[in-house]
């Protein structure tokens, strides 16, 4: 069919008549995916915009809302993307819009450290309050993800009076010169860009999957080379160790229970801020509304950022009152840090919160995602893994017997559910990771087609690929009956 957005055709007006309605929680493939429109709007990209900038799937989104994007062809797209862990309470979150729309009325900016507004206090207010810590605490608010990773590495090194930084493999904190120092992987985020800033030591995470001593042995040896790292470098020279919850870009990496804790008793011990990096697991996304809170620990300083700002660019470093304050005034800012209609957005996010029953949501979406995916680790299957939490979910491609990884299986599989209108990522070190982001607000039928067409993805790309083995075709009609059993209980 068509372009409904072809303006020749008239289709502008349908489409503008659509935006007065609800867009359906339905998916529907008008064109191919990227259709004629997205296809020249892309091309009309390439002579414009910088070739650094990638893009997972080339289709231009004219609306978005609960678990869809509509392309401006037409085509309804499922979205297990949510922007990369931002729009958590639906991409047109009406108390969202409400609230910004009112401050967009009143002002866009002021810049806080020229005049102040008190939705900046309020935002900073719900992080004290809502952040794992039974201690006093203050917030300082920012606009990127590495902008708050790197002042809250000021802040540590002005309270402590140190200057090393401790991070994990497979750790990704960002684009700026000191996270991509404190970023692990080359490739595509640090190639180039160097020399990056000093006094970056890396230790290693428990990642239970490919721990060398087996996965029950990886807290405790995992924990042992931490020590070792903090031996070898000086203890009581390192300002802080910053960890990921669940690691996000690195493959969505649940450490191995224990781990977290014995970081924090680590860092306690020799004086070192612990600092907790929630930008992509935080604000809901497991379940909890910290990742951290499953394993009963709380940050010195906890990093939030993405759904925050339920999809306006704000985030936050929260910790203790001490740390906090412990840098000379005019020493954090910027001039767009906790800008007001970011503010009000946020607290439209937090409202979804106490309105909603969002939280549950993701432990329903990943209940049904569990019970579809969940079968296809077998012990031949080149799926190798099952893991995360909440609506923050992965499926690992490796050879089973070496865990070899397989990105190619991976890139097959999201590039046919791209085709089938479904939008996932692929992530980790060795790219071979497909990761599940839904929106919180994803309906139960629209969650169960994405992940029919996932498996059939998986399906597909095991018959045509040398995967080919009887284990994998019978992991592919396994997970096809949980999807039924799923959708029959719906
Ligand atoms: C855990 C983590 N930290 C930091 C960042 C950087 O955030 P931003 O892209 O907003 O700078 C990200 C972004 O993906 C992230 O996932």
């Amino acid at each position: 069919m068509d372009s409904p957005y072809d303006v020749e055709e008239g289709g502008l007006a349908y489409i503008e008549a659509m935006e007065s309605l609800p867009l359906p929680q339905t998916r529907l493939l008008r064109t191919a995916i990227p259709g004629p429109t997205s296809t020249t709007l892309h091309a009309e990209r390439v002579q414009q915009v910088s070739s650094g900038f990638g893009v997972a799937l080339p289709v231009f989104i004219d609306r978005a809302e609960g678990g869809i994007l509509q392309d401006v062809d037409g085509n309804r797209i499922i979205d297990f993307a949510s922007g990369i862990a931002v729009t958590s309470v639906g991409a047109s979150n009406p108390l969202v819009q409400a609230r910004v729309r009112d401050q967009l009325a009143r002002f866009t900016h002021t810049c806080f450290m020229v005049t102040e507004y008190d939705s900046f206090t309020a935002v900073c207010e719900w992080l004290n309050t809502h952040t794992p810590g039974d201690f006093e605490k203050r917030t300082a608010l920012f606009s990127t993800g590495a902008e708050a990773v790197e002042n809250a590495i000021k802040i540590a090194r002005a309270a402590t009076g140190r200057e090393k930084i401790l991070v994990f493999d497979d750790a990704y904190h960002g684009r700026s010169l000191l996270t991509m120092a404190m970023t692990a992987k080359e490739n595509p985020y640090k190639t180039s860009f160097g020399p990056f800033p000093g006094e970056v030591h890396r230790a290693p995470m428990a990642a239970p999957l490919r721990w060398p001593g087996g996965a029950e042995n990886a807290t405790a040896e995992a924990l042992a080379g931490v020590e070792a790292v903090l031996t070898a470098q000086g203890a009581d020279t390192f300002a802080a160790m910053v960890i990921e919850p669940i690691q996000g870009e690195g493959g969505f990496i649940v450490p191995a229970p224990g781990f977290l804790a014995g970081l924090r008793d680590i860092a306690a011990r020799h004086g070192i801020v612990f600092v907790l990096d929630e930008i992509q697991a935080g604000m809901g996304r497991t379940g909890r509304m910290f990742a951290s809170e499953y394993e009963g620990v709380a940050g010195d300083l906890v990093v939030t950022g993405k759904a925050l700002g339920g999809g306006l660019p704000l985030t936050a470093v929260t910790g203790r009152v001490e740390l906090m304050n412990a840098v000379h005034a005019g020493g954090l800012g910027g001039t767009y840090a906790g800008n007001p209609l970011a503010c009000a957005a946020a607290l439209g996010v937090f409202e979804a919160f106490e309105t909603g029953d969002l939280l549950a949501g993701a432990l329903r979406i990943e209940d049904t995602v569990r019970r579809v995916l969940e079968p296809l680790v077998t012990e031949d299957s080149p799926i190798v893994e099952f893991r995360g939490r909440g609506a923050m979910l992965a499926i690992e491609f490796a050879d089973a017997v070496t865990l070899e990884p397989r990105p190619l299986l991976a890139a097959a599989v999201a590039a046919r559910c791209h085709a089938q209108g479904v939008l996932i990522l692929v992530c980790g070190t060795y790219g071979n990771v497909i990761r599940l982001l839904p929106p919180l607000v994803i309906g139960r039928e629209l969650l169960e087609d994405g992940l029919a067409v996932l498996v059939q993805a998986i399906a597909s790309v095991y018959a045509e690929s040398t995967v080919g083995s009887t284990a994998a075709s019978t992991a592919a009609s396994t997970a096809a009956s949980a999807v039924g059993a799923a959708a029959a209980r719906a």
